[in-house]
Formats: C-alpha cells, sequence, structure tokens
C-alpha cells in the first residue's frame, strides 16, 4: 500500500481497527503496544487471514516506535478502558500520563502525521495529543462524534424499521453525558426524525445515545466497546487517506467557533487529505447552544484537572 498508519494500543479497539483498516485495503498497518509479543502476535494473525480476506496491506507489529515511522495516520487507543461504575472521567489521570508518553515517541517518527485520538476521556485526551505534539490544530483529531452518530443511528433504524443506510444522525459536543444530539438535523432519506417520532421516543433515544457506550460497559462487564469505535477511527481515517472531504463530527479544537475559544468539543468538520479542512458552522436553537455550552464547561473542567496533574 502506498499509506501507512500506525495504531498505538493494540487491544480491543486498536485490534479491530487495524483488521478494518487493512481488510478495507487502505493502508499498511503497524500495530504498537508496550505488552511484548501482543501487537506482534496479532499482526501475524491478521496477516495470516489475508489470503482469505484478499488484500494485500502488510501489518506489523511492534514495542517500539522505529517501525511506525513516516506514518500518515496515526490511531491512538493505547489506555486503560472503562470498568463498570467508572466513568470515563475517572480515567483521566492515568491515561493522559499514557497518551503524552505515546504522543512524544509518535512525534520523533511521524512529525507529519495526523493523529486520531480515541483514547478517553476523549476530549481531554485531544487537549494532551495537542499539546504533546505541537501540532496544528488541522492534524489532531479526536473520534467521538462519529461514533455516538453512529450509534444514534442504530437506534432509529431499530425503532422504525428501515435500513440503517437511509438514516442520518447529528451529534454535538463533548463525548460523555453532555453530548447534544440534534434530532432536527437527524433524518431518515431525508425526512427530520421529527416528522416521524414522537418527542418522547426521540427523548428515549438521544438519552439511549448519550449512555451508548455506558450500557455496553455494563453487559460487557470487562471492557468498553470496541466493534463501533474501530469503525468509526476507520470512517475518519479512510476520509482523509483518500481525500474524500466527508463531513463527520469529531472533535475538534475551536478557535471562536460557535463561540467557544481554545477547546476541543465535537463539531461537523471536513475530514480530507490535511486532516480538518473546515469546521462546519451550523445555526443552532438557543436550547441547542445552551446544551453545548454546557457540554463545553464540562469538557473545560477536564482541561482545568489536566493542569493539576
Ligand atoms: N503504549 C502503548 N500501548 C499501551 C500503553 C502505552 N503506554 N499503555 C497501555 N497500552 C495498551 C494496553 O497494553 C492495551 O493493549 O493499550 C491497550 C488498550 O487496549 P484495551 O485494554 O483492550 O482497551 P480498549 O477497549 O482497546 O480501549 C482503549 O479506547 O475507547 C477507548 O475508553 C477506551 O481509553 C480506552 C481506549
Amino acid at each position: 500500500m502506498d499509506k501507512k498508519v500506525t495504531v498505538i494500543g493494540a487491544g480491543n479497539v486498536g485490534a479491530t481497527a487495524a483488521q478494518r483498516l487493512c481488510e478495507k485495503e487502505l493502508a499498511d498497518v503497524v500495530l504498537i503496544d508496550i505488552i511484548e509479543g501482543v501487537p506482534q502476535g496479532k499482526a501475524l494473525d491478521l496477516t495470516q487471514a489475508a489470503s482469505i480476506e484478499k488484500h494485500d496491506a502488510k501489518i506489523t507489529g511492534a514495542n517500539g516506535y522505529e517501525a511506525s515511522k513516516d506514518s500518515d495516520i496515526v490511531i491512538i487507543t493505547a489506555g486503560i478502558p472503562r470498568k463498570p461504575g467508572m466513568s470515563r472521567d475517572d480515567l483521566i489521570s492515568t491515561n493522559a500520563k499514557i497518551v503524552k508518553n505515546v504522543v512524544e515517541n509518535v512525534v520523533k517518527y511521524s512529525p507529519n502525521s495526523i493523529l486520531i485520538i480515541v483514547s478517553n476521556p476523549l476530549d481531554a485526551m485531544c487537549h494532551v495529543a495537542f499539546d504533546a505534539s505541537g501540532f496544528p490544530k488541522n492534524r489532531v483529531i479526536g473520534m467521538a462524534g462519529v461514533l455516538d452518530s453512529a450509534r444514534f443511528r442504530a437506534f432509529i433504524a431499530m425503532e422504525l424499521n428501515v435500513s440503517i443506510e437511509n438514516t442520518h444522525a447529528f451529534v454535538l459536543g463533548g463525548h460523555g453525558d453532555t453530548m447534544v444530539p440534534l434530532p432536527r438535523y437527524s433524518t431518515v432519506a431525508g425526512i427530520p426524525i421529527t416528522e416521524l417520532m414522537s418527542k418522547e421516543t426521540i427523548e428515549a433515544m438521544v438519552k439511549r445515545t448519550a449512555n451508548g457506550g455506558a450500557e455496553i460497559v455494563g453487559l460487557l462487564k470487562t471492557g468498553s466497546a470496541y466493534y463501533a469505535p474501530a469503525s468509526a477511527a476507520v470512517e475518519m481515517a479512510e476520509s482523509i487517506l483518500k481525500d474524500k472531504k466527508k463531513i463527520l463530527p469529531c472533535a475538534a479544537y475551536l478557535k471562536g467557533e460557535y463561540g467557544i475559544n481554545d477547546l476541543f468539543i465535537g463539531v461537523p468538520v471536513k475530514l480530507g487529505s490535511n486532516g480538518i479542512e473546515e469546521v462546519i458552522e451550523i445555526k443552532l436553537t438557543n436550547d441547542e447552544n445552551k446544551a453545548l455550552m454546557k457540554s463545553a464547561d464540562a469538557v473545560n473542567e477536564l482541561k482545568s484537572f489536566l493542569k493539576t496533574l
């Protein structure tokens, strides 16, 4: 392949993302983890599946960063996942140290890469990666909104018994309990869901979406969701690698857009070969704006907490 993607963290999200990247023939993949043997073993296993899955992507596993040299994209999933009863924010101290260390290494070998951050708490980890990398804001992107809107789409399709392909969902804000799903911009075959469902049904779906990660943590008990998070990160990577210029909801560093400054938060962005090529600003109602500001306050609190570490 002429593109190279490194995935840091060969756990559930990282290994699944690596599998999707190579099966879609998007890039050669390097899988890095601190646990000896795990990235190498998973890379070898994926390599042995290649003839059956019919792809020619090369997959390498490593514990050091040399193999990641000159990556186009680095997806960061390193960290500890949520356990039952743990909020994403409980993870902050541990994962901040891990992400800082990872990014410092990534930057040495791939100074021109685009970072896709997956580790939680997402918006806070974007700040850690932004500060540690010194990269411009277009090259540090958080994966949250694509996952949250995919969850919302799944619930819409389930509720209306329609093809998931007909659904479109719009989610703003931080990746947490304060996320802001926008029902009036969420559609089925172009029809706003507000025309198709009662207010109560939509409210219940919005609540389930905001609680989407915790619902899965509660079921799995030993970890957090990974199939959909990996799919979401790979959709972002694909738009960048192929310069598709898809509009996707991602955590982006805002400089005045939506009246928010110096903060990573989920907004619709255009993703192309330069990473974030545009932040799309839409007009919000008073209530939506209030909800977004509440979400920004929650991210700001985490940002302040990071300074105390
Ligand atoms: N460098 C590289 N890898 C690391 C480091 C590090 N400093 N620290 C931890 N890891 C690795 C772990 O060894 C583990 O293999 O990160 C991997 C994390 O994998 P899992 O425990 O399976 O967690 P996962 O479900 O993949 O979630 C990873 O993504 O969605 C978020 O909240 C989730 O923050 C979590 C992250």
